[in-house]
């Protein structure tokens, strides 16, 4: 049958996935990476302790091979990060460092990754989880040396380093309207009026089943309405185990909620699931007893969401 990709393109959005490097020698899982998909987001490969676990040392092996990937099958790349408080390498967490060397070793960082994948990443994620769930600040080293100007700074570092990437702000348990949605919507509109090369929010979508959030195409809508895009970019629903034919319905039924709520926003450019296969899913290592977020199945086999989302666009 026709691919995922093919019925988001009939919208004119893309459909995307996170990819792991090292499962890219799995043909069954290239062979869904590439055909079903038409934006690629690297899983881990281009975080900054993936890229320079030692100062000064850089290891590009995975972040290319998945570039080269998305290359050879036209697809959209979608840089997954510059400036997030996780994921950092120990010598810059445990590092003493002034202020003023943050701000260098940041907007270094962003040059030197943004700069390598010039005019190869259509969209970046450039600042990731900067709020807590109350839409204050979150406290992390850049915000400790820079306070809240580490954000335009660090979209004003990529626009430099990649003048045609569009430069997306992106959070989790934003999808609705709330305390955080809000926090997000405030900084996105000064950030613009301040003249901030920002160009989209991303709302990650790491949903709870039966916890679908209420408005999030009314959430969507009022970044689209500053002239901003919005994409779902981290989209998985998990469940509690074991799974049960009733809990993956429903969970088709979600997903065809938030593809709905993307396909009624005009300026929402597309989806990316979090990892396509509940084989290789992030969700089981880190919420314990929950799993099956995919829509793809542990066989590599699409489940009743994979259809739906398919049938919603
Ligand atoms: C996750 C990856 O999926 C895991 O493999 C890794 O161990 C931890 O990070 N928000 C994000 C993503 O922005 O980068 C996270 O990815 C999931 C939550």
């Amino acid at each position: 049958g026709r691919a995922l990709s093919d019925a988001a393109a009939s919208t004119g959005r893309f459909a995307g996935t996170a990819v792991a490097a090292d499962r890219l020698d799995d043909p069954t899982y290239a062979r869904i990476a590439a055909t079903q998909f038409s934006s690629i987001t690297p899983e881990n490969a281009m975080k900054w302790e993936s890229v320079e676990p030692e100062r000064g040392d850089f290891n590009w092996t995975d972040a290319d091979r998945i570039a080269d990937f998305a290359d050879a099958n036209e697809q959209d790349l979608y840089g997954h990060v510059l400036v997030w408080h996780s994921q950092l390498p120990a010598w810059l967490n445990e590092g003493d460092f002034s202020p003023s060397d943050i701000r260098t070793i940041m907007t270094d960082h962003i040059a030197t990754v943004a700069g390598r994948y010039k005019g190869r990443v259509d969209r970046w994620d450039v600042v990731n989880e900067a709020f807590n769930e109350d839409g204050t600040f979150r406290e992390t080293i850049f915000h400790n040396a820079m306070g809240e100007d580490y954000i335009a700074e660090a979209f004003r570092a990529a626009h430099r380093a990649d003048p045609d990437a569009k430069l997306f702000i992106n959070d989790y348990n934003t999808d609705g309207l709330g305390p955080k949605s809000d926090a997000t919507y405030r900084l996105a509109k000064k950030l613009l009026a301040e003249g901030v090369p920002i160009h989209g929010v991303g709302v990650q979508g790491h949903l709870v089943l039966g916890q679908q959030p209420e408005d999030m195409k009314a959430n969507l809508q009022r970044f689209a309405d500053l002239g901003l895009d919005v994409v779902v970019t981290e989209l998985d629903i998990r469940m509690e185990l074991p799974v049960t034919r009733k809990k993956l319905l429903r969970q088709a039924v979600e997903y065809k909620a938030v593809t709905d709520a993307c396909t009624a926003v005009a300026r929402c450019e597309g989806i990316t699931v979090w990892g396509f296969s509940d084989a290789d899913s992030w969700v089981p290592g880190w919420f314990e007893g929950e799993g099956a977020a995919c829509p793809y199945d542990e066989e590599y086999k699409p489940k009743p969401a994979y259809y739906a989302m398919k049938l919603a666009y």
